[in-house]
C-alpha cells in the first residue's frame, strides 16, 4: 500500500525513500561511491555522511569523466512561490560545497514562470519572490565569478531557443503520464518541463562542446530530469547526472506539510528571533506526556522533529548527534532543554544568514544573468 505522494507539485504523507528509489528507478548512494567522492573532496559533507543526499543517477559516470580530466558543471534551481525556509536551502548549501570542492561553475534557475503557471500567483509576485530568494542563495557564499543566477522571464531569449528543441521531442502523452496532467491543465504547464531541462545542457551550447552536468535537487524534481535524460542525447548532448536529497522535516511532525501556507511548520530565512522561539516551543517531539514518564521511559528521537533538525542542519558532528540520540532514548535529555539548545543554534544561524542576505543586495548584479 502506498501512503505517500511525491511529484514536483505535491509532496504528501510519510515518504518511504526505499520505495521511492524503486518507483523512480534511481540508484542508492552506496558506500563505495561515497569513498570515491571522498578521494577528491578529502572529507564528506554531513549531508552525504548522514544520507540526506541518498540517491543518484549516473554519479559514477560524472566521477569517471572527472577522473579523465573532464570537469562537470552544476545546475540547480528554485521555484519562487514564497520566501525560503531552511529546507529550501539544502540543495543550495550542498551545491556550494560541491562548487568549492570540484571548482565547478553553477547555474541556478529561478522559475518565476513555473510558479506563475502552476500557482495562484501573479508574475509580479513570483518575480518579487525570485529576487528575494536570490538573496538567500547568494548569502550561502557562492563564487560570483562562477555562479550564474537567472529568472526564467529575464533570460527568455536564450532559454526559449533551446526549450523548443526539447519540446519537439516531448509529446503530450509523455508529460501527461509523467506528471499526471489532464486535459484541463494549461498549455504553459504542459510546456514547462522543456524550460527546466535547458540549463542541463546550456553550458554545452555556450562552450560549443559537451560538458557533463550534475544536478543536485530535492527528489520530487526527479521526473523533470528523467524526461531530460531521454531527450538530451537526441539533441546530441550528455544526459545530466542527478543527486537527490530527502525532504527537510516539518516542525509539526512527519506527516505534516511544510509550506508557506502553514507558517508554523518551518523556519523561514526571514523569521525573527521571536518566531524561532515560538515555533520551536510548539514543535512536535518524541517526548512523553509527563517529565516523570520521560525520565523513566525515555523519548523517541525517531519521530521527533526537534531531533531531525539536529540531524539535518544543527548537529555539530556525528559524535554529538549520537549522544543526543542516546540521551533522549535513555530519558537523560528532556525536551525543554533540547528545544532551547536548538532554538539558540537556529537563531545564531539566522542572524548570520540575514546579515549576509543584506550584503547580497550589493552583490546581486554580479550574479544575475539576463538577455
Ligand atoms: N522546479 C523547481 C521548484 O519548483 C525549481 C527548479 C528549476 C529546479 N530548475 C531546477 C530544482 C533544477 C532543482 C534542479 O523548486
Amino acid at each position: 500500500m502506498k501512503d505517500f505522494v511525491v511529484t514536483p507539485w505535491e509532496v504528501k504523507g510519510e515518504v518511504d525513500y526505499e520505495k521511492l528509489i524503486k518507483e523512480f528507478g534511481i540508484s542508492p548512494l552506496t558506500q563505495e561511491l561515497l569513498e570515491r567522492i571522498k578521494k577528491h573532496t578529502k572529507e564528506l559533507h554531513p549531508f552525504l555522511e548522514r544520507k540526506i543526499f541518498f540517491a543518484h543517477r549516473d554519479l559514477d559516470w560524472i566521477l569517471d569523466m572527472y577522473e579523465k580530466g573532464e570537469k562537470f558543471y552544476l545546475y540547480t534551481g528554485r521555484g519562487p512561490s514564497g520566501e525560503m525556509h531552511l529546507g529550501h536551502l539544502l540543495p543550495f548549501i550542498f551545491t556550494k560545497w560541491l562548487q568549492d570542492k570540484f571548482d565547478a561553475k553553477v547555474y541556478i534557475q529561478i522559475t518565476d514562470d513555473e510558479k506563475f503557471l502552476f500557482k495562484n500567483l501573479t508574475l509580479e509576485q513570483t518575480k518579487k519572490f525570485g529576487y528575494s530568494n536570490a538573496l538567500d542563495i547568494i548569502a550561502l557564499g557562492f563564487d560570483k565569478k562562477k555562479t550564474f543566477i537567472f529568472l526564467d522571464t529575464e533570460y527568455s531569449k536564450t532559454l526559449y531557443e533551446q526549450a523548443i528543441k526539447v519540446a519537439k521531442h516531448l509529446t503530450f502523452s509523455t508529460v501527461k503520464a509523467t506528471f499526471g496532467f489532464t486535459n484541463e491543465t494549461n498549455v504553459g504547464a504542459i510546456f514547462f518541463t522543456s524550460v527546466q531541462a535547458v540549463p542541463a545542457f546550456l553550458e554545452s551550447v555556450k562552450e560549443g562542446r559537451n560538458v557533463p552536468c550534475l544536478v543536485p535537487l530535492g527528489v520530487d524534481q526527479d521526473p523533470h530530469f528523467r524526461l531530460a535524460r531521454d531527450v538530451l542525447p537526441k539533441l546530441g548532448f550528455y544526459k545530466p547526472a542527478v543527486i537527490h536529497s530527502k525532504f527537510f522535516p516539518s516542525l509539526l511532525g512527519k506527516n505534516a506539510k511544510m509550506s508557506a501556507s502553514e507558517p508554523n511548520s518551518a523556519i523561514f530565512t526571514t523569521d525573527s528571533e521571536e518566531d524561532v522561539d515560538r515555533k520551536i516551543k510548539n514543535a512536535f517531539t518524541g517526548g512523553a506526556t509527563t517529565i516523570k514518564e520521560q525520565k523513566e521511559k525515555g523519548g523517541n528521537p525517531e519521530v521527533c522533529s526537534v531531533y531531525s533538525y539536529y540531524y539535518f542542519l544543527f548537529g555539530k558532528d556525528e559524535k554529538e548527534l549520537k549522544q543526543i540520540y542516546e540521551d533522549c532514548k535513555s530519558g537523560k535529555r528532556l525536551c525543554g532543554e533540547c528545544k532551547q539548545i536548538l532554538a539558540e543554534r537556529i537563531k545564531k544561524f539566522l542572524k548570520e544568514h540575514q546579515r549576509k542576505r543584506e550584503e547580497a543586495k550589493k552583490e546581486i548584479d554580479k550574479f544575475l544573468i539576463k538577455d
